[in-house]
């Protein structure tokens, strides 16, 4: 369990089904993320948190479940952590979703990813943590750069959204920018 100002990360537990399955039904949380294509059933929900709950086959990634601080019940309001970890080069892709529109923009991503960073840089022994976002996702943008993230290139065209393409911006921080910052 990692503690924050006013949230807690902490581990996947079978009653997050329910959470996770209303906002992935939710167009306003889904069109920033890239995995989330057809209708998901209840089904594929609890077999996500089934494979969570083992980590069996996932050596590569590490997921932490976010709740708020002050809830005594510890209820799931997102997830943030990394996949595709390279433990030789040190490196990994961070990944977030608040799953709550009325908790959107009020700071929790932030404090949530800068927890996320400190247990990858001084915990796992990360060298660099990068993530990609799609142009359209200002508030995700606005927020990775808040925590040091820094753009370092776009792949163009690559995301259809809206009735068009757009951009997918790839940031990342590393370990000496992540310890300049605290
Ligand atoms: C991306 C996400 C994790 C960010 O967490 P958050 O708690 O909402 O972000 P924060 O409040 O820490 O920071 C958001 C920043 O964008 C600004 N912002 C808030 N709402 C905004 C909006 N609708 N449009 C543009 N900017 C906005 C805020 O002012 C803040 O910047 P500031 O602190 O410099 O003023 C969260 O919004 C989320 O999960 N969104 C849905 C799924 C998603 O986008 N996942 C990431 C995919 S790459």
């Amino acid at each position: 369990m990692i503690y924050g100002k006013r949230i807690v990360l902490r581990e996947f537990r079978r009653e997050d089904v329910g959470p996770i399955q209303r906002w992935v039904g939710n167009e306003e949380i889904t069109k920033y993320l890239g995995f989330v294509m057809f209708p998901q059933s209840l089904e594929e929900t609890t077999a996500f948190v089934e494979r969570q709950l083992t980590k069996k086959g996932a050596p590569n990634e590490g997921i932490f479940v976010i709740a708020l601080r002050d809830d005594p019940g510890m209820e799931y309001i997102g997830s943030v952590g990394f996949h595709g970890i390279s433990w030789r080069d040190r490196h990994s892709e961070l990944g977030i979703v608040i799953g709550r529109e009325d908790l959107l923009g009020k700071g929790l991503g932030a404090e949530a990813i800068q927890l996320a960073l400190g247990f990858a840089f001084d915990f796992l022994n990360m060298h660099k943590v990068n993530l990609t976002v799609f142009d359209y996702n200002e508030r995700g943008y606005r927020c990775y750069a808040k925590c040091g993230f820094k753009e370092e290139g776009r792949v163009r065209e690559q995301r259809f959204y809206n009735g068009r393409y757009w951009d997918v911006i790839i940031m990342g921080i590393t370990r000496e920018e992540f310890a300049q910052s605290k």
